[in-house]
């Protein structure tokens, strides 16, 4: 055990207590299949399973589009307010027993206007429980909207025009769904105006997309994350762009793993990225589906990388320097970082 650990339990300790940011989460997906249920019943919304055994079983995925059509098929029983609403409050509440201090989630307003809701229903409810969540455990939160990326331009424009009653509540947008064939490109336009309405963008690239794909979200989209990125080291040129801009990449290892980015999590190109100088972070992507929130994604990477305290320490500070906080609010998360080590 490299750095004072002598023991994968202390390991874990040491991970728990550190105070962390999340910056890459789906809120659809921290939709734990306990209420899946519940919620298809409220909604009397027929789900093809029979248990939460059942539902476990089916997360068995290739690649990114077969977890997609289940996850798509999963938030179908969202419909009212208070369904969005114990969403949220669900994930925070396992967000702040993993001694995470700030969150940045996104949501996808298509994912459910497609089906009916209406976009205020969405927003209402999640921002009622990131609100709670404030008063209740100090968790502070921003909103990124995300267009999926499967959609055409023309009907990103429209969420974008959706939203614009409520930008006081989105610090962002971003861009997910079917990566392969929808280059960053498709959405320049958008993410322009989006910008110009003083949005911060961030998008989805190089998860399954080429190293372009990262070159075109830096260009076209002027984004200030990368999300995953992890194919950005196919590209050496890239790699040192990356790691000159300071630019944030939001890895998430259980996900890698789960949609197979990687063969085996002891091949997950994090450590390259931090010896790279790239300013990686550690995220859950869709907890529910992929098996772990953020600590156990820490956790799974820190043992088969062998992460040392530093490196731990330096990805922590990672998540913080990369979100959407004030500089004064990044201070103080540092300085508790620091007081911890
Ligand atoms: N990639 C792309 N789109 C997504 C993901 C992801 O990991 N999770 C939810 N939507
Ligand atoms: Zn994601």
């Amino acid at each position: 055990m490299p750095d004072g650990f002598t023991s994968r339990d202390e390991r874990a300790a040491f991970i728990a207590g550190l105070p962390k940011a999340e910056l890459h989460l789906h809120i659809e997906g921290s939709l734990e299949p306990g209420l899946m249920f519940e919620l298809a019943q409220r909604n009397r919304v027929a789900i093809p399973f029979a248990s939460v055994d059942e539902v476990r079983a089916a997360y068995a995925f290739s690649n990114l589009q077969d977890f997609l059509d289940i996850y798509y098929q999963g938030m179908g029983v969202l419909h009212g307010e208070q369904d969005f609403y114990d969403l949220t409050a669900a994930y925070c509440a396992r967000a702040h027993a993993d001694n995470v201090r700030h969150i940045e989630i996104f949501f996808d307003p298509q994912g459910h206007t497609t089906r009916g809701v209406a976009f205020e229903t969405v927003i209402a409810g999640i921002d009622r429980a990131l609100r709670d969540a404030e008063a209740g455990y100090g968790i502070t939160s921003k909103l990124i909207m995300c267009f999926l990326r499967h959609l055409s331009e023309a009907e990103a424009e429209a969420t974008l025009d959706e939203a614009l009653p409520y930008l006081g509540r989105i610090a962002g947008v971003g861009l997910d769904s079917s990566e392969v064939g929808h280059p960053p490109a498709k959405f320049e336009r958008v993410f322009a105006r989006a910008r110009g309405l003083g949005l911060k963008t961030v998008a989805h690239a190089g998860e399954e997309g080429p190293p372009t794909y990262v070159h075109e979200a830096l260009d076209l989209l002027k984004v200030d994350r990368i999300d995953h990125g992890n194919r950005s080291l196919e590209d050496s040129a890239l790699v040192q762009r990356l790691a000159n801009e300071a630019m944030t990449l939001t890895v998430c290892p259980l996900s890698n793993l789960k949609l197979c980015v990687i063969d085996d999590i002891a091949g997950h190109p994090l450590k390259t990225m931090l010896d790279a100088g790239l300013r990686a972070t550690v995220n859950s992507d869709d907890p529910s589906y992929f098996g772990g929130y953020v600590n156990a994604n820490y956790l799974a990477v820190a043992d088969a990388l062998d992460l040392s305290k530093d490196e731990l320490l330096t990805l922590a500070r990672n998540s913080f320097t990369g979100s959407f906080l004030d500089d004064a609010a990044k201070a103080r998360h540092l300085a508790a970082i620091d007081a911890y080590s």
